[in-house]
């Protein structure tokens, strides 16, 4: 195993590419703001490595991490305990040493994806709610949606994996497969963008018929250019549209809290991570 100089950090974030991840400067950010010792470096993991090298810097000087595409099931199973929104998720996206011999796995996606769209005013109790994609990162925030008693539904590239997403959350509130009669002489309130950045979109990806000049879009995805996912929101003319960075630095502020106990304020490195 290559040897990682892992003495200078004692929080981490893997994944896998992370190169374009903006969690390293958020969490400077907390570190300034709070004045604790929390040192934060983005590792890219090989595909096949991901327990092997966790574990290992676990046992050393990494006392959290937060987990990133396309390990958040893996940090499921690898963690030795489970906070309930994990449990239910079954996806992590952070991690927390307890003692050597145990790590908590948690997920604040959910929290983070609901503080954001209350913060932009584009959620409401009993919307309806369409949902593109089906892997960790919508299995995180699926739960603090329904608990809204809002109504979602699940469009997939691969429909067994929609399937078993929906057998999974439907206890939790009104949740179902996206097919093209849904939503008779109604539209959607809400689409949230949950796949691959680089997903590249067809005109006809959604009936326009299901779409209204009052539709919210919300891309989970973020990144100094306009993502594939807004670029398509662009040529629909959709009015109301945001991307993903307000929810990385919620979810952010949450695995902090998790870690530290201190939620950081979140408003202003908002603003500046939007300047740039
Ligand atoms: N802003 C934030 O704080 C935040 C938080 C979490 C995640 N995210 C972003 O959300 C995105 C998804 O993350 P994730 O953890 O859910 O990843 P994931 O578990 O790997 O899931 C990827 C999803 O994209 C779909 N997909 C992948 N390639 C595709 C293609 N070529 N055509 C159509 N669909 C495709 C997959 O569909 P199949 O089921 O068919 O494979 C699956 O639904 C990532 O880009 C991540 O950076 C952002």
């Amino acid at each position: 195993m290559r040897k990682h100089k892992n003495e200078d950090f004692n929080y981490a974030l893997f994944g896998n590419p992370i190169h374009h991840s903006q969690s390293p400067q958020i969490h400077n950010f907390f570190a300034k703001q709070t004045k604790i010792l929390h040192i934060y470096k983005a590792i890219n993991i090989p595909l096949n490595q991901f327990s092997l090298l966790v574990n290992y810097f676990f046992e050393n000087n990494i006392q959290g991490a937060n987990v990133t595409s396309p390990f958040k099931k893996e940090a499921y199973f690898l963690s030795n305990k489970l906070s309930k929104r994990a449990q239910i998720a079954k996806s992590v996206n952070t991690l927390k040493k307890i003692d050597n011999k145990c790590i908590l796995g948690d997920n604040t996606d959910g929290v983070g994806l609901l503080s954001d769209l209350n913060r932009l005013k584009f959620i409401k109790k009993n919307f309806s709610i369409l949902i593109l994609g089906a892997g960790g990162a919508v299995q995180g925030v699926l739960l603090s949606i329904l608990s809204l008693g809002c109504s979602v539904y699940i469009l997939n590239r691969t429909v067994s994996n929609a399937i078993s997403v929906v057998n999974q959350f439907k206890q939790y509130g009104n949740i179902k497969i996206f097919e093209k009669n849904d939503l008779k002489n109604n539209f959607f309130d809400l689409v949230i963008n949950g796949l691959s950045r680089n997903v590249q979109y067809k005109n006809n990806l959604i009936p326009l018929s299901l779409l209204s000049s009052k539709t919210f879009f919300y891309d989970m995805n973020y990144g100094l250019e306009n993502t594939p996912f807004l670029n398509w929101c662009m040529k629909i003319n959709a009015k109301y549209v945001a991307d993903g960075i307000g929810m990385l630095v919620f979810q952010a502020a949450h695995s902090f809290l998790e870690w530290h106990g201190i939620l950081p304020k979140t408003d202003y490195i908002i603003d500046i991570l939007n300047k740039n």
